[in-house]
């Protein structure tokens, strides 16, 4: 069965309170929706739809590069409104994977277990325990089995059916057609006044098709961003998550608990990176480098050996081996160092070359310059 992902994206994010549209407010350094995109690419999809709509401009040209299918949900009606606007131009016979733009950490492992464990031809949803299940839509077991008979959102619940703890992380498998059907027939008589997505479960009860509720091991990787502190909370979490798989490689953190990778960090052998360490877009750090105390390091490459001491702020530059850069340097585009370079404390240097082994130790300003080999810049 051919599958079609599905990514819905098109609402405001009232809860919040941005300018910039729900989809697009960064996390590690990149829009919400590129991480669901990357899990999505992942997987072996035969066509990936993104529904859009609030902030239809800004969403698009974020993507631009990309080749997706694009379905606009001109007014936010809900869920399943902003769903069906993608079954127009899915294929009956398709299985469709729906996924929400607003649930970043996601892993494909996870998703193919959901698409593997189930039949084609009946309904999954993951779902997932929560200490704390307010604001999601709750899961209803059917009394006499393990099967799903219903979805109901927070707003909607009886005080019991709040009690419950397994909460619909919006991640739906269903067979293109049966699906087709049951968004014509959703309604919109509800708190919210909108056509839920999650009411396609009760319908499927009321067909005999089965829906099984799988349950993903993790709730962060499964949490929904609504507002800035679940953005919070989602970014700490993927940044743990990046910082362990360099600790495995080998790269030492003083606190893994204090750096922050937005962006592509790549590294050498024996790099260690003190506290309050920020990388940006694609860095790369050499064999043995150093980063000391609070650096930011964006699009630049740091090569072997070299120390970056406290405080500095480094930009689309380049360091040969064995440099020592810091305290208090700055780097700006196109600096170029190559081997043995020192550059000191209140240092900027700018669209500049820099030979082995010269010195710019203090308090100087060095643009558009090419500076020779062993060549040592006097103070100011
Ligand atoms: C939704 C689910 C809830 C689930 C939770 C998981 C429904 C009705 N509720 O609630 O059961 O526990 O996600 O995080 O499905 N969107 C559109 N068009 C719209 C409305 C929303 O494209 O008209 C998109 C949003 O951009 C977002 C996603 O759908 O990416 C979910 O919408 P959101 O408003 O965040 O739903 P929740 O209240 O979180
Ligand atoms: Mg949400």
């Amino acid at each position: 069965m051919r599958l079609s992902i599905i990514i819905l994206a098109a609402g405001q994010g009232t809860r919040m309170r941005s300018d910039l549209p729900k989809v697009l407010q960064p996390l590690a350094g990149r829009p919400l929706l590129s991480h669901v995109l990357d899990c999505s690419k992942a997987l072996a999809a035969d066509d990936i739809c993104v529904v859009y709509g609030h902030g239809a401009e800004a969403v698009q040209a974020a993507f631009a590069n990309q080749s997706l299918r694009w379905a606009l949900q001109a007014e936010q009606l809900g869920t399943g409104h902003a769903l069906q606007q993608a079954m127009l131009g899915t294929p009956d016979e398709n299985r469709v994977l729906v996924l929400f733009g607003d649930v970043p950490l996601l892993r494909p492992t996870t998703l193919s277990a959901l698409l593997d464990e189930t039949p084609h031809d009946e309904v999954s949803v993951l779902t997932v325990d929560m200490d704390d299940p307010s604001g999601y839509g709750r899961i209803i077991r059917e009394a006499d089995g393990d099967g799903v008979s219903a979805i109901v959102e927070e707003k909607d619940a009886s005080v019991k059916e709040k009690a419950v703890r397994e909460i619909n992380t919006g991640v739906l498998a269903c067979p293109a057609d049966k699906l087709k059907r049951w968004l014509k027939n959703l309604s919109n008589d509800n708190v919210q006044g909108e056509y839920y997505l999650t009411d396609v479960i009760a319908m499927a009860v009321d067909d005999r098709v089965e829906v099984h509720g799988i349950k993903a091991s993790s709730p962060v990787e499964v949490m929904g961003i609504n507002d800035k502190k679940q953005l919070a909370e989602a970014e700490r979490a993927l940044q743990a998550r990046l910082v362990d798989a360099l600790m495995k490689k080998g790269v030492g953190f003083a606190d893994p608990a204090r750096a922050d990778i937005r962006g592509t960090l790549t590294c050498g052998k024996d790099v260690f990176i003190d506290v309050n360490a920020v990388f940006e877009g694609d860095v790369e750090l050499g064999d043995g480098v150093k980063i000391e105390s609070n650096n930011l390091i964006r699009d630049s490459r740091i090569g072997a050996g070299t120390v970056v001491h406290s405080n500095c702020h480094i930009e689309a530059s380049s360091t040969g081996n064995d440099c020592e850069i810091g305290p208090f340097s700055r780097l700006r585009p196109g600096a170029e160092l190559a081997n043995n370079v020192k550059v000191g404390n209140f240092v900027e240097i700018k669209k500049s070359t820099v030979d082995d082994g010269s010195k710019v130790n203090h308090l100087t300003y060095i643009g558009d310059t090419e500076i020779g080999k062993g060549v040592n810049v006097g103070a100011g």
